[in-house]
């Protein structure tokens, strides 16, 4: 029996062919008689993987040497009380200095907001206002001639907004050196679905389970320079110098989320690396943007220069017919594509591990839709 689309933000759709190599090493890793969920973190063979692991995310993203790569817990809400208890430093040591008593946060829909609302906690965030309404649609604001404020210790922004469908095409610029002002970026819902600047970011994290493997695992990759910022309080599981420190072993690690991502990032690699699965992205999008754009049945109110590869939001003019379009999904093999609880509607998630057959018979599915009930 073929397995139907699943269109779900995360926990996400994952490749078939991962998940059946997952299944035939389950009972048997590496033929020690024992589940990798079995084995000790700090035996020899989960130590190879782990290393595995950080060597096969670096080359996928050509990540300079001078980041650390952290494998963490708490998904990206961690990280929105990580970034703050890191980088912020004691308060009031200096402005400029990566050690300012405040931080600049853009703000650009719902993960931005729940950034914004957790580094509360730590500081007063100055709030940059980075969506506008552009007539009916919603698009990122040009940021190019814009500066961090002058107590900033950092600069956060989310670069895909999961929930609004909102992409930064680049990362906005800041006009500040990485390890002053560094930039920090959100990439739950883009990572390894395209090509990074390096040159501008100071840290990034990205939770795992819409691109890169199931939940549980929290990639954190930040510049070395930035370490000796933490506050005195941050717990050491957050701690990013003490993570690194300890190849993010400080305490057991989720070994089996771990090695699934293991496996992933290995088959990423098979896939053609960064650059095929930015060609992928690009294409899949593409394909539904222009069905959406050819429409007055669907629509997507999102600016085409802002608009995610990997998160789609759409309504239809008719929304009594939502009901009918979900369900009518749902029996021809295509799953969870039901907008975000906050905002309803519907949405398309199309991350690495939806095969573009999957965009494919969504295309088709919503132009017999059109067709039937238009
Ligand atoms: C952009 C973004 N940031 C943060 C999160 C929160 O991730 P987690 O549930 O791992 O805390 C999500 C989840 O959907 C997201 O899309």
């Amino acid at each position: 029996m073929s397995r139907p689309y699943n269109f779900s933000a995360g926990p996400a759709t994952l490749p078939e062919v991962v998940l059946e190599q997952v299944r035939e090493e389950f009972l048997d890793w590496q033929g020690g008689g024992s589940s990798v969920l079995e084995v000790s973190h700090r035996g020899a063979a989960f130590q190879e993987l782990a290393q595995a692991a950080e060597r096969d995310l670096r080359t996928l993203l050509a990540l300079p040497e001078d980041f650390a790569v952290l494998f963490l817990q708490g998904g990206a809400r961690g990280q929105f009380a990580a970034v703050p208890m890191n980088l912020l430093g004691e308060a009031g040591t200096g402005a400029g200095t990566g050690t300012g008593s405040s931080a600049d946060y853009l703000h650009s829909g719902y993960w931005a907001a729940s950034a914004i609302k957790e580094a509360r906690r730590y500081c007063e965030p100055h709030i940059i206002e980075a969506c506008s309404q552009r007539g009916t649609l919603a698009g990122l604001v040009d940021l190019s001639d814009w500066q961090p404020s002058d107590d900033a210790a950092y600069v956060h922004y989310t670069a895909n907004e999961t929930i609004g469908g909102l992409q930064f095409v680049k990362a906005p610029h800041t006009g500040a050196d990485p390890l002053t002002v560094p930039l920090v970026a959100d990439m739950s819902s883009d990572f390894l679905t395209r090509s990074v600047d390096w040159s501008r970011l100071g840290a990034v994290y990205a939770c795992a389970q819409k691109n890169l493997g199931p939940a549980g695992l929290t990639v954190v990759l930040v510049r070395r320079g930035l370490f000796g910022r933490a506050r005195i309080e941050t717990p050491s599981v957050l701690h990013y110098q003490l993570a690194a420190e300890s190849a993010s072993m400080q305490n057991t690690p989720p070994v089996f989320a771990w090695y699934f991502c293991a496996v992933m990032l290995r088959w990423m690699l098979e896939q053609g690396g960064l650059m095929a699965l930015e060609q992928s992205s690009q294409r899949k999008s593409a394909k539904l943007y222009a069905a959406l754009d050819q429409s007055d049945f669907y629509d997507n109110a999102v600016h085409p220069d802002s608009r995610s590869c990997t998160s789609v939001p759409f309504t239809l003019a008719a929304t009594e017919l939502e009901a009918d379009f979900l369900s009518e999904a749902t029996a021809a093999g295509l799953l969870n594509l039901n907008g975000h609880r906050s905002v309803g509607g519907l949405r398309a998630c199309i991350y690495n591990g939806l095969p573009e057959k999957g965009v494919d018979a969504l295309v088709d599915f919503m132009e017999n839709f059109e067709q039937r009930r238009g």
